[in-house]
């Protein structure tokens, strides 16, 4: 959805803005573009080798890019540390990129058997391992349903607890086997071509990230930052996520902190959602500071 968050940005040269998810650079390259000569361009992420390539890809303006590793929920400290006067507007682009998802190393697909990692920042502490292996049944089902709402979450969790009593779980394979195993037979085929482990792969991923917890965070923190007619973008993933953000944004609104630009969420036009299956899910909303 770059189309709307080059709109709503309402990039001009001299503004300063935050790309709180660089990723592999796509939108901060163009924002990049609109925003020089004389504008600044934060670009944060907790993944340091996407950080490396969007760095690169973005090396023709060095002088204005500043590159943060780190998690966007810290948006207060970082914008201190900068000594950041002003912010006019913010972008969030939610979940993992391709660049993470191809890595089979990383353990974020099960369509690609790897370790069973699923960390965006390799430097912390637990890992998708740790979660499969320690929680025990009761949290394993609770965690599947409140961030995959995944409705085979008791049979799924037994399944793991049975399954690790042979051997610990170590790959995405075992894992995405648990749970076509764990679920009745007429629903192991895909749906709607999703495939049956997408929800406990989600549902991992989100609590091993704390992902849920850094949005609400970097949401509550951003608003005061923001220039009076700064903008705050956030692109969603999934329903979880849009209603951290549909709430934060009304809360806001009503609270005379922010005009909502979006009363309703923009979504993929039918030929950018043929091109890019994976953005079928995703929505837009963007606020103006008041
Ligand atoms: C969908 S991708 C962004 C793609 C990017 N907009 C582009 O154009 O290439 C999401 C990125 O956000 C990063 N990310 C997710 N949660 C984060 C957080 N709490 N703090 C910083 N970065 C985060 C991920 O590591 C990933 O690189």
């Amino acid at each position: 959805m770059l189309a709307e968050v080059l709109e709503y940005l309402d990039l001009r040269p001299g503004k300063t803005i935050v790309d709180a998810t660089v990723g592999m650079g796509g939108h901060s390259l163009e924002i990049a573009k609109r925003i020089t000569p004389g504008g600044t361009l934060i670009a944060i992420d907790r993944d340091k080798e996407s950080l490396a390539i969007a760095q690169e890809r973005l090396k023709d303006f060095s002088e204005n890019v500043e590159f943060v590793y780190g998690n966007f929920s810290d948006i207060e400290e970082i914008s201190k540390r900068l000594k950041l006067e002003k912010i006019d507007g913010i972008v969030i682009d939610l979940g993992v990129s391709t660049f993470q998802l191809m890595q089979a190393e990383r353990g974020f697909s099960f369509t690609r058997e790897g370790p069973l990692d699923m960390r965006l920042d390799r430097n912390s502490y637990i890992s998708a391992y740790d979660l499969v292996n320690n929680l025990n049944e009761d949290e394993i089902s609770n965690l599947l349903w409140s961030f995959g709402q995944e409705r085979w979450h008791n049979r799924i969790a037994r399944r793991v607890v049975e399954e690790r009593q042979k051997h610990p779980i170590t790959t995405t394979a075992e894992l995405s086997d648990i749970v076509m195993r764990a679920i009745p037979p007429r629903f192991r085929k895909f749906h709607y071509r999703i495939h049956p482990a997408t929800r406990t792969f989600q549902a991992v991923r989100i609590a091993v990230n704390r992902e849920l917890e850094a949005l609400e965070q970097v949401i509550a923190r951003t608003i005061p930052l923001i220039a009076p007619g700064g903008r705050i973008c956030v692109i969603s993933f999934h329903s979880l996520e849009d209603r951290i953000v549909k709430w934060a944004f009304r809360k806001a609104a009503a609270d005379g902190a922010v005009k909502i630009l979006t009363p309703k969420p923009l979504t993929p036009t039918e030929s950018e959602a043929r091109g890019n299956p994976s953005s079928r899910s995703s929505k837009f909303r963007a606020v103006e500071k008041i």
